[in-house]
């Protein structure tokens, strides 16, 4: 049941984003060939998903979720772009494909990146539901550019490069991650919380303790799979954080302890709403979806 929800949902994010997403032949059209390479290659769309599961245990029609579903998808597209180019990770393969840049070109991957981002604040701008309050939409506009700057997925990713052959202590690394990866994932479940008008604290709150608690999982989960994948299931190199220095939790705490950490985590995600009822059940299977998962 909640396996048929959400394929729903990834169906659904996938038919917003192919509405939002310029066309191909249209100019320019490398840039815009790019922007749908990089979002239309494989992606599992955990974002979306988690955007959707979050009304939907909040009772909310799925309509006024597709704006917020699919805007912070675009945001992890680029996100992805960026992180693979040479000055950052210098990937070759993303989602068992080329990265942009190996596809296209540098410039176009970093324009396509810019493009992206842009594109998901235009959705949200123009097509958030006109049923949710004024100051709801306004807030959402704002925390999800919160959660992409400086103060979120840039600033995480700052840390990351300055990070590379230093040692991070755990608080150090738990700082990195929860701005490299858990602002985007925590602002996934916020903005489809903030769907529904005048939501009380209560909700909000726990569901933003799931999200934070579930955003590092996910992140831990990562670099476990780095360590354990192999590349064709991963559909990126396997061991290129090693290869590359990087601080991960495998490194620091070794295999095991990351492993029983990112669980610890699930269970307290889990713990946080232990008040909600059956509505909440795509939540829990996606908390636990995320570090049994296999890429
Ligand atoms: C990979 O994210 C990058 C991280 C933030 C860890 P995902 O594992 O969600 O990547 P896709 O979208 O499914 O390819
Ligand atoms: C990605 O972290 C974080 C982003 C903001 C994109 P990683 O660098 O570990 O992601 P992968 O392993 O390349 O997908
Ligand atoms: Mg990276
Ligand atoms: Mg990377
Ligand atoms: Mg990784």
């Amino acid at each position: 049941m909640n396996d048929t929800l959400i394929e729903q949902w990834r169906q659904r994010a996938d038919a917003a984003l192919q509405h939002w997403l310029p066309e191909d032949e249209t100019l320019p059209q490398d840039l815009h060939r790019a922007m749908r390479y990089a979002v239309f290659n494989g992606g599992k769309r955990i974002r979306p998903v988690l955007t959707y599961a979050a009304g939907h245990a909040l009772s909310l029609e799925t309509d006024s979720l597709d704006a917020p579903a699919a805007a912070v998808e675009l945001i992890h597209a680029y996100s992805l772009v960026h992180d693979d180019l040479p000055a950052m990770d210098d990937d070759d393969l993303r989602r068992g494909q080329p990265t942009v840049h190996k596809a296209f070109d540098e410039a176009t991957a970093i324009l396509c990146g810019d493009a992206l981002q842009s594109l998901a604040f235009f959705v949200l701008a123009r097509h958030l539901d006109p049923h949710i309050p004024a100051q709801q939409r306004l807030q959402m506009v704002e925390e999800l550019a919160q959660a992409s700057g400086s103060r979120g997925m840039a600033g995480g990713q700052a840390i990351d490069l300055a990070a590379v052959g230093r040692d991070l202590n755990v608080a150090e690394l738990e700082n990195m991650h929860i701005h490299k990866t858990g602002a985007l994932i925590r602002a996934s479940v916020r903005l489809g919380a903030l769907c529904r008008a005048g939501i009380d604290a209560t909700s909000l709150g726990q569901l933003d303790h799931y999200a934070k608690c579930i955003g590092l999982a996910f992140q831990i989960q990562d670099d476990v799979l780095d360590v354990e994948g192999d590349t064709e299931t991963l559909g990126k190199t396997h061991g290129a954080d090693l290869a590359r220095n990087k601080p991960t939790y495998p490194a620091l705490l070794g295999l095991d302890d990351a492993k029983r950490l990112a669980n610890e985590l699930i269970d307290d995600a889990l713990h946080s709403l232990a008040d909600w009822d059956e509505a909440a059940e795509p939540l829990r299977w996606i908390a636990r979806y995320i570090v049994q998962r296999q890429h």
